[in-house]
């Protein structure tokens, strides 16, 4: 199935035929998986091999403003700054924005900017095209369901389609070859004492992204085929750690579920690995500082950096052994 043809599944004519205003301002929060979404199983819809259970950081994520635009083509600045349509940024953006203008081809400006670094591993991708559904459904007046509005974002980004709710979000598996059971949802469970920590350790783009890191792991990795049972495994005790306040299960369980997608990397052909000498560094300060009873987790994504998990009567002492921590508590 074409991405094209979900565009018709969801709407009953041109998506982007009729503005309903000319300019549209939003904004979309990141997520950061607990339990990781690592391996497609159909690569063009972005269909996940597993469900995924993330959490909302409520104050970083993307700012977007879409205008439409009487020029030739369209325009993207990024952080004030006018990005060539040329550039990757651009062009996975403006094949995003085709989808849905395929007969009225109207034009846009869009200005994005977002309070985490790009494509290090800390989800710009999950707030960046959330943030554009967002500005594409006011602008149009699409009055379609979060529910849509996920499966939509997914086709940009898997994990954008997690990025529509705050607190802890699933993503379902879904078993349809057109994905239109695969769509994120909140759980109802709150956690307000419950702070991530963001831990930057390299700014710089990464090398591989995360859809060829994927790919290959999927293809090469022995470790692979374990990783659907892990995955069902470690879901399962999040959301009962979730339910019971249990901080150190969960915690527990999200590094375990984070060190085993890296297993899978580690072990592909030729080999990925995100870890860098300074989150290695980190890691092994986080598990000493556990040793001596601070109850800190960490979790990694597709990138150097790591976030790390820990209760809000912790956090000075925390944030006193990583100076440079960005600390967010839950909502
Ligand atoms: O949605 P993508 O293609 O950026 O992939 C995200 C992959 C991970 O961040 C490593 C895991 C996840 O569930 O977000």
């Amino acid at each position: 199935m074409k991405k094209s043809d979900i565009i018709s599944l969801i709407f009953q004519e041109d998506p982007c035929k009729k503005p309903a205003k000319l300019s549209s301002s939003v904004f979309a929060p990141t997520n950061i998986a607990l339990c990781k979404y690592w391996g497609k199983r159909d690569e063009v819809l972005n269909l996940p091999y597993t469900q995924s259970l993330s959490i909302t950081l409520p104050k970083y994520g993307t700012w977007t403003t879409i205008h439409l635009i009487e020029k030739p083509t369209d325009q993207v600045i990024l952080e004030e700054k006018i990005l060539p349509l040329e550039h990757p940024f651009s062009q996975r953006l403006i094949h995003f924005l085709d989808l849905f203008r395929p007969l009225s081809r109207p034009r846009f400006r869009i200005e994005i900017h977002m309070n985490i670094p790009l494509a290090a591993g800390l989800a710009s991708s999950a707030s960046g095209f959330a943030s554009f559904i967002l500005g594409l459904t006011d602008l149009f007046a699409w009055g379609l369901s979060l529910k849509e509005l996920s499966i939509l974002a997914r086709l940009g980004s898997g994990s954008a389609a997690r990025s529509f709710w705050q607190g802890f979000v699933k993503w379902n598996r879904g078993v349809r070859p057109d994905g239109m059971d695969s769509f994120a949802e909140p759980l109802t469970v709150t956690w307000p004492e419950l702070c991530l920590g963001i831990l930057i350790l390299n700014k710089e783009q990464k090398k591989i992204s995360s859809r060829e890191a994927m790919q290959r792991t999927v293809l090469t990795s022995p470790f692979y085929k374990a990783w659907p049972h892990q995955v069902e495994k470690d879901f399962g005790i999040m959301v009962k750690a979730l339910e019971e306040k249990n901080f150190p299960l969960l915690g527990a369980t999200v590094e375990s579920n984070a060190l085993a997608m890296h297993a899978t990397m580690l072990t592909s052909h030729p080999p990925i690995c995100y870890i860098e000498p300074k989150t290695l560094v980190a890691m092994q300060k986080v598990w000493e500082l556990r040793l001596h009873g601070l109850p800190l987790f960490f979790t990694q994504d597709a990138g150097p950096n790591l976030k790390l998990l820990f209760l809000k009567q912790n956090q000075k002492e925390v944030e006193a052994n990583f100076p440079t921590l960005k600390s967010v508590q839950m909502e």
